[in-house]
């Protein structure tokens, strides 16, 4: 092994790079986003992008980060020219805005664990006081960070590694615990019924994009994480495989948060189902009175639980993204592993004080900016949102995809992906992505880019 360090083994590596792509995401965002999208027809389209769409992106990033050996910039110095690395640095810039955002939420799960493990259920009455009490959320987010740098200190067999393989099991078996207590429950049924059966008259423009960018974001794609995972992985490990399990894994537990939350839901509303697309506050508003409901020490456990196993999530994503700027640190301006780390998650912890004081605390971060049309201004948070999730991910994503098969070239990607691999020479697969990757990605994804600027900044088309 290399000084960089590696994974120990293909479990390893797949461990980890699902724990990068499971996360907020998938239990925050996907349920969410399928209440607001109609429910299952959702479902359906969001699986078909993260397979069609989404894998062949995730296979191009770990075969340029393992060929390369190297970071999200060095990987682009290596394989093509100078001139190209500038998609690796704006998937750095993306990873570090996207870290210094998903902190505060991360802060404010830690902090329900802290508020709902003494048995105040009151905090989401009052979700509002609770995000602007800057401090309070100022601490919760500072050890969260905390507990992220110290496990990305550690180096990748004997941190990233093994966390990912005590969290994701653990993530695992209480999630599977709460779903066996969600369908016990009266009128859980109903939650179910909306969350499987599709309504195709749901269909609109809207709803295919979110399931996109909901796809990406969730898969950690677009800024190199898994370039950077991919570049500490084993020759003879096979790539297809790792990243179908990937996928397999983040789906997976993405529909696992669906089946523990969706009931709930037809619980708490008598099987009406009635605003089940409650956005963002689904996790943290509703979901607590729902805990409530329940009361005494099963309310406290369940509820203790479900905010524990949402920051076990979030921690195996956290550290991905930390990943992303210290290995550039450590590979190309030959920083130390540990001064690389707490200088970046410093840095991070700062810049991410704007989206933290921007829920109420400051005005000014509050009502941070205006466009795309509306005259309702958006706080800082969302804002990095717009700008890092829904227009840097998928413009990172096509401009890997592009390199791959263009500057790199799809012979050398091929043959890297046939390394540990003997069966993918002629498969069904290879033909998918000799036509899928020079152009049908790329296209996609940048019609994907342009219209979510067009939309979003200045509030045109879909
Ligand atoms: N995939 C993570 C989630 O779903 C977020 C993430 C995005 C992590 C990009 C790393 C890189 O929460």
């Amino acid at each position: 092994m290399s000084s960089r360090g590696g994974f120990s083994s293909r479990i390893g590596f797949i461990a980890a790079a699902a724990g990068s792509a499971v996360g907020l995401g998938n239990i925050w965002g996907f349920p969410y986003e399928v209440g607001e999208g109609g429910g299952a027809i959702f479902v359906l389209i969001y699986l078909f992008f993260c397979f069609a769409l989404c894998l062949p992106v995730m296979i191009s990033e770990i075969a340029i980060g393992r060929s390369a050996k190297k970071n999200a910039v060095g990987a682009f110095n290596k394989l093509g020219h100078r001139n190209w690395n500038f998609i690796g640095k704006l998937g750095i810039l993306s990873g570090v805005l996207i870290l210094s955002f998903y902190n505060v939420i991360a802060g404010w799960a830690f902090g329900y664990v802290i508020e709902i493990g003494s048995g105040n259920f009151k905090v989401a009455d009052d979700f509002g006081g609770f995000t602007a009490d800057a401090f309070r959320m100022g601490v919760y987010g500072f050890f969260f960070m905390l507990a992220t740098a110290y496990i990305v200190s550690q180096g990748i067999s004997s941190g990233i590694e093994k966390a990912a393989k005590i969290l994701l099991p653990l993530l695992i078996f209480m999630m599977i615990s709460m779903v066996i207590y969600s369908l016990t429950l009266p009128d859980s049924m109903a939650g179910l019924e909306f969350y499987l059966i599709p309504d195709f008259s749901d269909v609109n423009g809207k709803v295919v994009f979110n399931a996109m960018g909901q796809a990406f974001f969730s898969l950690s794609l677009g800024m190199g994480a898994l370039i950077t995972y991919g570049s500490y992985l084993g020759k003879s490990e096979n790539i297809i495989s790792s990243a179908v399990l990937i996928t397999l894994a983040d789906v997976g537990i993405a529909f696992l948060a669906g089946l523990m939350i969706f009931p709930l839901i037809g619980y708490i509303t008598g099987g009406t189902m009635e605003n089940a697309g409650r956005g963002p506050a689904l996790i943290f508003v509703t979901l607590p009175h729902i805990f409530g409901d329940i009361g005494g020490m099963t309310g406290i456990v369940v509820g203790t639980g479900f905010f524990l196993l949402l920051c076990f999530a979030a921690l195996t994503s956290t550290v991905s993204l930390l990943e992303v700027p210290v290995a550039y640190l450590v590979d190309e301006l030959r920083f130390d592993r540990k001064k690389a780390v707490w200088l970046m998650a410093g840095i991070i912890y700062l810049l991410g004080l704007p989206s933290l004081v921007g829920n109420g605390y400051s005005e000014f971060f509050t009502s941070f900016i205006t466009y795309g049309g509306s005259d309702q201004p958006v706080d800082f948070l969302s804002f990095i949102v717009n700008v890092a999730n829904d227009s840097f991910l998928p413009l990172g994503g096509c401009l890997i995809v592009f390199f791959a098969s263009h500057i790199w070239k799809k012979r050398n990607l091929d043959a890297e992906l046939a390394e540990g691999n003997p069966g993918y020479e002629g498969s069904l697969l290879q033909k998918y992505l000799k036509f899928a990757l020079p152009y049908l990605i790329p296209l996609a994804l940048a019609v994907i880019f342009v219209m979510t600027v067009l939309s979003t900044f200045f509030g045109i088309g879909i």
